[in-house]
């Protein structure tokens, strides 16, 4: 491991994008996720769809920062809002009210009354995971229990409390013992039951598997006499983010929370990734008609502004007398920049049909895929979507058994920048995801028309003649 230190470099000055790439090299942490890609991208100006890099070369993004840019790059309205509140106010501790945070908070609030029926409050932080965090503190006050239930191939991101209930090893592997790991259940992935059943006919068997542990008392979750269960949770997303875009099957959520009712364990809905309309609702969980007991969002309230992330919970989980003042609390939690843009992006949300939107565009995107995966069985396995959510699942000739390496060749070349696009150079960003590392989770821009589709479509059908050629 090389500790020699270079010589001084004039620090902001630097544009050479070699010389950027070996100061990051040495003065960057590599902990993040910059390094999946060999070597890293820079890009320098970002607009609707696309982000460009230094050259100018234009990207078509199909991830969309993992679903935080949904509503577009640069979007002018959420953009004027926040310069808006630079003007006026654009810092203020968050210990003080502001309107904008008071507004948001009883949007948010009168949304799930008219959707849910129960009355409940929001408490504000600024990443996912740390609004993670608070809501592990709502259950575990709630119920002084710290056990959780968990999905399979769920991600629930990477503080140490959100990895204790992501299913990956790998994400704690180097970190010690996790002695308040979730319990993890497989997840309906019908492509590949993990109990090698048949949608059409398994009745959903998964449940019952689950239902089983309530059986007695030795099956390890429940003491019978006392009507009581170790955990007090169970975190859902109601359609796996980075598990691979997995969509469940009608009727499986309704079945689990009935379950989780009988035994009195709450029902969290991380909605980060797929909340905002991103599944075709204001909340993925709307798509299979439970109410949640508490849901925690982050990433495309503010667009991928100014960060923004928040808990809902019911009223009794919550409220003051339960959840008293200091029981969390970060200093950047409920910023003014994020509030301000928030409560733009949401009140747009109300003006717009971003229901009818987002199902149409999706239903027309997945009709497109649907295409490639009948002229490329040997490539492509299954194809889904809801909303304008979508999964290509990448296998091998067989189409079924994972093909990791095809996927990150795919995702590679589309990096470089050097596909045909009608003419012009262009390039595709994708995102890898699902428990094999062998999925393309496709979270566009709502605002791609149905040209940018066929675009996109074709671009990615170049990409799958250049890198398996002899499998087209
Ligand atoms: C479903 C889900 N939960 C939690 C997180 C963590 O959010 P953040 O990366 O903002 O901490 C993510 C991020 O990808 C996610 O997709």
């Amino acid at each position: 491991m090389s500790t020699e230190i270079s010589e001084p470099v004039q620090l902001g000055r630097v544009t050479d994008e070699r010389e950027l790439l070996e100061l990051e090299r040495k003065y960057c942490s590599w902990g993040d996720t910059v390094h999946y890609l060999d070597p890293p991208k820079f890009f320098e100006r970002c607009e609707g769809n696309y982000l460009y890099d230094r050259e100018g070369v234009a990207y078509l993004d199909l991830q969309m920062w993992y679903s935080a840019a949904s509503f577009g790059y640069a979007n002018p309205r959420l953009g004027a809002a926040l310069k808006a509140q630079v003007d006026r106010l654009p810092q203020l501790a968050c210990q003080y009210l502001h309107a904008e945070k008071v507004e948001l908070a009883a949007l948010i609030g009168r949304l799930n009354e008219s959707k849910f029926g129960l009355s409940g409050r929001v408490h504000f932080n600024v990443g996912g995971a740390q609004a993670i965090e608070d809501s592990l503190k709502i259950v575990r006050n709630a119920k002084g229990k710290n056990l959780v239930f968990a999905f399979q191939g769920g991600y629930h991101g990477r503080t140490l409390g959100a990895s204790a209930i992501t299913s990956s090893y790998r994400y704690r592997r180097r970190f010690g013992h996790f002695s308040d790991r979730a319990h993890f259940v497989p997840f309906p992935y019908c492509f590949r039951c993990p109990y090698g059943k048949r949608k059409e006919d398994c009745g959903l068997y998964c449940v019952k598997e689950f239902e089983r542990n309530f059986d007695t008392e030795y099956n390890s979750f429940w003491d019978p006499k006392a009507g009581e269960s170790e955990f007090a949770a169970f975190y859902v997303e109601a359609i796996q983010g980075t598990g691979g875009y997995v969509i469940p099957p009608q009727g499986y959520f309704k079945a689990l929370k009935k379950v989780l009712d009988e035994r009195n364990i709450l029902m969290v809905d991380d909605e980060i990734q797929m909340g905002f309309y991103r599944a075709g609702k204001f909340w993925a969980i709307e798509n299979f008609e439970v109410e949640p007991d508490i849901i925690v969002f982050g990433k495309a309230l503010t667009n991928g502004l100014n960060p923004l992330s928040g808990v809902w919970a019911r009223e009794e989980l919550i409220a003051p007398e339960v959840f008293p003042p200091g029981s969390t609390h970060s200093t950047f939690s409920s910023n003014t920049l994020g509030t301000a843009v928030a409560l733009e992006a949401v009140r747009m949300m109300e003006e717009e049909n971003y229901e009818e939107l987002t199902n149409r565009k999706g239903a027309y995107f997945l009709e497109r895929i649907r295409d490639l995966q009948r002229l490329y069985p040997k490539v492509v396995g299954d194809t889904d979507g809801m909303g304008m959510a979508l999964r290509i699942e990448i296998c091998q000739a067989d189409g079924f058994t994972p093909d990791r390496e095809l996927t990150d060749r795919i995702f590679a070349e589309g990096m470089r920048g050097d596909l045909d696009a009608r003419g012009r150079r262009m390039g595709l960003v994708l995102d890898v995801g699902g428990y094999y590392k062998n999925v393309f989770t496709l979270a566009p821009c709502f605002e791609m028309s149905e040209e940018e589709i066929d675009l996109s479509v074709e671009l990615l059908e170049q990409l799958i003649r250049r890198c398996a050629p002899d499998r087209v």
